[in-house]
C-alpha cells in the first residue's frame, strides 16, 4: 500500500470533533473542497457553511451535501477554519465563526486583501495565515501564496500547506508587505493570459482567418505553450529562443513585441496598476 504523504498526515489532524470548517462553497470554496476530498479528507472531518447551500456540481461534493450548512457549527473548536467568501461579506460573516475558533484552530483565509491584522480581529484568535491563490485552483493547477501572523505554529503551517495544495502549488512569504505584489502577477495574472488569448484570435482575424478557426488556434496556442512550459520546466526565454529562427516569421514578430514600447512596458504598467488597487482596497478603498 502507498504511504500517506505529508499532507495526508496534516489532513489526519482534522477529526469530526476538531473538524475543517469551511466559510462559503462559492467557486474558490467548492474548487479547495473537491481538492481536499481528493487528498483524502475524510467527509466526516468537514462541515461546510454557506447559506446558500450551492448545488453539489460533481459526484465528488455530493459526498459532503449532507453536511453543508447554512450557519456555523455550535459546541466545537474548529482544527482549521478556512474563509472562502468574498473579502466585502466577511465583516457581516465571521463573528459567528469566533466560537469555532480556539489557540490551535488555523485560520486560513483565501479573501483577497484582508490583512492578517483584520483577520485576526474579525475572528479574535487563533493561527491565521492569509493566501491569495488564483483561478487555475479550479482545475488543480492554481499557485498560492501564503503569509503567516507571527507565531503561527509548525503544524498550523503544515496543514495550511496540505490544504492549500489541492488547489495546486503553493509558495510561502515571510513579508505580507509582498502580497498586493503577488496580486499583480498570479492573482490577477490569469486574466491577462486570457486577454492575450482574446487579441490573439482578433490579430489572427486581422491577417485573414475566420473568427472561429482563429479562436480555436489561439487558445490552443496559449493552453499548448503553457503545457510545454511546465512540461519541461526550462525557463520562458530559453523556450522562445528554440522557437525563434533568425529572419523567421516568430523573429519578426518579437521585433513588434520585444520593441521598446511592446509587450514589456505594457505588461510592468498592467502590474503596477494591480498593485496600485490592491493596496488601495487593503485600505478599504
Ligand atoms: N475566484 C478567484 O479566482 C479568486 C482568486 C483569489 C482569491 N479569491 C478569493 O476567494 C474568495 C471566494 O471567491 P469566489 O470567487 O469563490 O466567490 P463566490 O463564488 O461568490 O463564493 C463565495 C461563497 O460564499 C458564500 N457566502 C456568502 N455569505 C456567507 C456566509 N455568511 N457564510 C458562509 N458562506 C457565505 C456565497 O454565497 P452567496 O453566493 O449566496 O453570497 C458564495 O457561495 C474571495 O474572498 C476572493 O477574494 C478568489
Amino acid at each position: 500500500m502507498e504511504k500517506p504523504g505529508p499532507a495526508a498526515d496534516a489532513l489526519a489532524a482534522l477529526t469530526p470533533e476538531r473538524p475543517l470548517v469551511l466559510a462559503g462553497a462559492g467557486k474558490m470554496g467548492g474548487a479547495l473542497l473537491a481538492g481536499w476530498l481528493k487528498a483524502g479528507l475524510r467527509a466526516a472531518a468537514l462541515r461546510v457553511v454557506d447559506p446558500a447551500a450551492p448545488a453539489p456540481t460533481s459526484a465528488l461534493l455530493a459526498r459532503v451535501a449532507g453536511r453543508v450548512e447554512a450557519a456555523p457549527p455550535e459546541g466545537l473548536t474548529a482544527g482549521a477554519l478556512v474563509i472562502a467568501v468574498k473579502p466585502q461579506a466577511l465583516g457581516e460573516t465571521l463573528p459567528a465563526f469566533r466560537p469555532l475558533v480556539g489557540p490551535d484552530t488555523l485560520v486560513l483565509s483565501i479573501a483577497a486583501g484582508i490583512t492578517l491584522a483584520t483577520l485576526g480581529n474579525m475572528v479574535g484568535g487563533g493561527q491565521v495565515v492569509r493566501s491569495m491563490p488564483n483561478t487555475p485552483a479550479q482545475i488543480g493547477q492554481g499557485i498560492t501564496v501564503a503569509v503567516a501572523a507571527p507565531g503561527v505554529g509548525d503544524a498550523q503551517r503544515a496543514l495550511a500547506t496540505a490544504l492549500l495544495s489541492a488547489a495546486g502549488s503553493v509558495e510561502w512569504v515571510a513579508d505580507e508587505g509582498l502580497i498586493d505584489a503577488v496580486t499583480a502577477v498570479s492573482g490577477s495574472g490569469p486574466a491577462y493570459v486570457f486577454l492575450l488569448a482574446e487579441t490573439l484570435a482578433e490579430a489572427g482575424v486581422a491577417v485573414g482567418l475566420p473568427a472561429e478557426l482563429a479562436r480555436r488556434l489561439a487558445d490552443a496556442t496559449i493552453s499548448g505553450a503553457g503545457a510545454l512550459l511546465a512540461a519541461t520546466g526550462d525557463d520562458p526565454a530559453t523556450l522562445r529562443k528554440n522557437v525563434t529562427s533568425p529572419n523567421g516569421t516568430t523573429a519578426a514578430a518579437l521585433d513588434v513585441l520585444m520593441a521598446k514600447d511592446g509587450l514589456a512596458p505594457l505588461i510592468r504598467r498592467a502590474a503596477a496598476a494591480a498593485k496600485k488597487r490592491a493596496e488601495e482596497l487593503a485600505k478599504g478603498g
